[in-house]
């Protein structure tokens, strides 16, 4: 098995072998999961830290439950009722709990580079739980591992990524594992949703759904990220969905065995239509939030496995 990496930061860290090889794990975890009796031991007599400085439905609870079905100690530090509320620092945060041994630590951040910095001050394994605009690599690699299992492979593919692009991490991580695995990509948003500078990614883009979705055959739906917005960006909710919301007329453009998929939380009737996001023989909605246990579950096994090597190699005095 190839991964590398220390701590698991962003996609852009890592090499396309990585990927398959946290792909390929989490199908063993599918599998699992899919049993009464969810539990294996990868992660016995270690301590999951998860520290959430934003909300999150998915992300918190996979990782959570990713933890316990491998055997670690969770912790959920809860923010709202933390010393952060007192004026403590990220940064003397993560010390404090560093102090405590933990093994893995999970961080969710509103600031981009936030988690970066923080991994650079512990000396655990480090997962990024999405940082503002910046990544959210587990989010990219569970949008991959159901790409995979709906199409039967992850290369040579046109996906489309619509809407919000200018302030989503998960668009920023997904454009670069699927440019990395060889697919092409379409960024569709009005141009006050598109980022500058994106272009050199690779991506294709454009203001037209109709034009963008032209034989897609992933659909990715992105929902407005209000809380990132410092003004107005679209002229009214009724207006973006009339030019931009995912509906069955727009979705005919792409083949006609497009999977539509989208991260969550949803706004239904603003960037989707919610007939087609119930949709089971077109949404895939519900298999992303069912791969993200699996992959976190992957991601936190083969980050154990590098520490457990460091750790190792460390105690018998040889340099890793
Ligand atoms: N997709 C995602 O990150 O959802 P949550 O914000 O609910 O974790």
């Amino acid at each position: 098995m190839t991964f590398r990496a220390r701590h698991l930061l962003g996609i852009e860290h890592l090499a396309p072998e990585e990927i398959r090889t946290v792909l390929d794990l989490a199908e063993k975890y599918v599998d699992l999961n899919r049993r009464t009796v969810k539990q294996a031991d990868a992660l016995a007599g270690l301590t999951q830290i998860n520290m959430f400085f934003e909300n999150s439905t998915r992300t918190q609870a996979s990782f959570e439950l990713a933890g316990k079905r491998l055997g670690a100690d969770v912790m959920n530090m809860s923010v709202a009722h933390s010393s952060v509320k007192k004026g403590e620092t990220l940064i003397d945060t993560a010390m404090t709990l560093n102090a405590m041994h933990p093994d893995l630590l999970v961080v969710r951040h509103p600031s981009s580079g936030a988690v970066n910095l923080l991994a650079s001050k512990v000396n655990c394994a480090v997962l990024n739980a999405g940082d503002g605009r910046h990544e959210h690599p587990t989010q990219a690699l569970l949008d991959a591992l159901t790409i995979r299992r709906a199409k039967g492979r992850i290369q040579r593919l046109t996906v489309a990524i619509c809407g919000d692009i200018a302030h989503s991490r998960v668009a920023r991580s997904n454009l670069i594992l699927l440019g990395k695995m060889e697919n092409r990509v379409r960024l569709i948003a009005p141009p006050t949703l598109m980022p500058s500078g994106v272009a050199e990614f690779g991506c294709e883009l454009y203001d037209d759904m109709r034009e963008g979705l032209k034989d897609a055959d992933v659909v990715m739906m992105l929902r407005l990220q209000k809380e990132r917005m410092d003004g107005g960006f679209i002229p009214s909710e009724r207006e973006y969905y009339h030019r931009f919301g995912l509906d069955a007329e727009k979705l005919s453009f792409a083949k006609e065995d497009a999977i539509v998929m989208h991260p969550g939380p949803m706004n239904r009737g603003v960037e989707i239509d919610g007939e087609i996001a119930d949709d089971i023989n077109r949404s895939v909605i519900q298999e992303q939030v069912e791969m993200g246990v699996a992959v976190r579950m992957a991601c936190m096994d083969l980050l154990a496995r590098n520490l457990r090597a460091e750790r190792g190699a460390k105690a018998a005095g040889v340099m890793v």
